[in-house]
């Protein structure tokens, strides 16, 4: 496995990366609760071929792909009803939930700039259960998150948001829902509070604006978090999840243009031709723009109503069968949408259940504790899942059942004794030595690893995660 010398022969080179495939995670089974959204055997065969068709068009001129841009019209309007917008609204296709908000932020930011010069430190209210993606927004763009606290339900304390309000405030966030517990924020209340202070107010709906936008047309609740609500100047909603998309394809809509506006880079006094990048990329494929429009299509509007009540109907039985577990408990009470977090009592150890579901196939995302909630295990549910319930469900009673009988962990022991209160580099060494944890060869049973990173503070698990993964990527040189 390394680039050719000479070149080789295209057969040689696609059985190649076939076999590459065979160590990844398998996700067509049902049996991976993140990452990937599988539209079905149909709709991917759809995906793929759409999107090579358009592999080689460039996004960067809509004079000389106007193809491009029929599409990515087409795709805002169905996604302007679907986020009941108006004729004002307008949007971009963005490459995932990351520049959608990356994007709101900078165009906040920029059209302070102009509108309001006196602001020299802007500031973004961000309730804690916000994505990361708005951190990483604030550290690319030089702009201060305000945190504010979220309440016992997980949903941002509105009350909060209203007292955090600066003369330096250009915009408030909010999720529809939150990632990590699957709730939907206030946004109706939050609104009120945008209209009242003339502020943008951005929904996260990346990953539940498919399902939360479905679920009131297909008879069931109605969270309000679109353009319906009084205040709400943008929103997000990632295709290449719930709409089923290939990756690289969301959707970042805006009130008017007014406000997209700021959102453009347009350079006219460079060497070379002049420059319009309405998102962050220049050259970028037609490929997920196309495969997006086709899976709109295949799907189509009512298409993804049904998908969003069959999933919140999984979601729900898989939650309800989870309580049933006894030493299991989700959080926040019945899901509200397509996802959920669910913790164990004292004697599972968390860690552990975790590793005994991924040895019996089946990947969950263990989740990290924080003062909302002990470290806890995160299922997103989607089309994937439906039917699987009964075999999941029984696999993770057992996998409980088989955790309760692992000797106490000696984590905190250990940690205590050996750290005593400051976390050395050397402290840090001796603990994994007495775990038996090599640093350099991470086992498969990640279980003591994650136990130790839960017990850290979060600035040395960031400096950790880092040095990991600087150790992930190394050129492999050929010669
Ligand atoms: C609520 C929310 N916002 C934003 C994102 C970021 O999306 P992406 O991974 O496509 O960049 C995610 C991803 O899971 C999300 O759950």
């Amino acid at each position: 496995m390394a680039i050719s010398e000479s070149g080789r022969a295209p057969e040689d080179i696609l059985s190649e990366l076939k076999k590459l495939k065979s160590d990844d995670v398998p996700w067509r089974n049902g049996r991976l609760f993140s990452y990937i959204y599988h539209p079905g055997d149909e709709g991917e065969a759809l995906l793929k071929s759409a999107y090579s068709e358009f592999l080689t068009e460039n996004g960067i001129d809509p004079t000389s792909f106007p193809s491009l841009v029929a599409m990515e019209n087409d795709i805002l309007g169905f996604m302007t009803r679907w986020l009941n917008g108006d004729e004002h609204t307008v949007g971009h296709i963005t490459s995932g939930g990351t520049e959608s908000l990356l994007l709101a932020l900078k165009t906040a930011r920029d059209r302070a700039r102009v509108l309001q010069p006196h602001i020299t430190k802007p500031e973004v209210i961000l309730p804690f259960t916000v994505h990361s993606s708005f951190f990483k927004a604030c550290s690319y763009f030089d702009i201060v998150p305000v945190v504010t606290p979220v309440g016992k339900d997980y949903k941002a304390d509105v009350e909060a948001i209203r007292s955090a309000i600066t003369p330096n405030t250009i915009l408030i966030a909010a999720s529809a829902p939150s990632y990590a517990f699957g709730v939907v924020d206030p946004i109706v209340e939050i609104g009120q509070i945008a209209l009242a202070n003339n502020l943008l107010f951005h929904v996260d709906a990346c990953i539940g604006g498919m399902i939360v936008g479905g679920m009131p047309r297909a008879g069931l609740e109605n969270h309000p978090f679109d353009f319906s609500v009084p205040g709400v100047t943008s929103v997000s909603v990632d295709l290449h999840k719930y709409g089923y998309a290939a990756k690289g394809c969301s959707a970042l809509l805006y009130k008017s243009d007014e406000i997209r506006k700021y959102q453009y880079f347009i350079c006219a006094d460079w060497t070379g031709y002049s420059i319009v990048n309405p998102t962050m990329m220049s050259s970028k494929t037609g490929g997920p723009l196309a495969g997006a429009w086709a899976i709109m299509n295949y799907f189509g509007f009512e298409g993804y109503v049904k998908l969003a009540r069959e999933t919140v109907e999984t979601t729900r039985r898989l939650a309800e069968g989870v309580n049933q577990i006894p030493g299991l408990k989700v959080l926040g009470g019945e899901p509200e949408a397509s996802m959920f977090t669910f913790i164990c009592e004292d004697s599972i150890n968390i860690f552990e259940l975790n590793d005994e579901m991924n040895h019996r196939g089946w990947k969950l995302q263990l989740q990290l504790g924080t003062h909302l909630a002990p470290a806890n295990i995160h299922l997103t549910v989607n089309k994937a899942h439906a039917g699987i319930e009964t075999e999941f469900l029984k696999d993770l009673a057992s996998a409980v059942e088989t955790v309760r009988q692992v000797a106490p962990s000696q984590v905190q022991l250990v940690m205590n004794e050996e750290l005593r209160g400051e976390v050395t580099e050397q402290a840090l060494y001796n603990v994994m030595a007495r775990l038996g944890i090599d640093p350099d060869n991470l086992p498969k049973r990640m279980a003591l690893v994650n136990e130790v990173l839960d017990l850290l503070p979060a600035a040395v698990v960031k400096e950790l995660l880092g040095r990991f993964m600087q150790g992930v990527y190394k050129p492999k040189l050929s010669v």
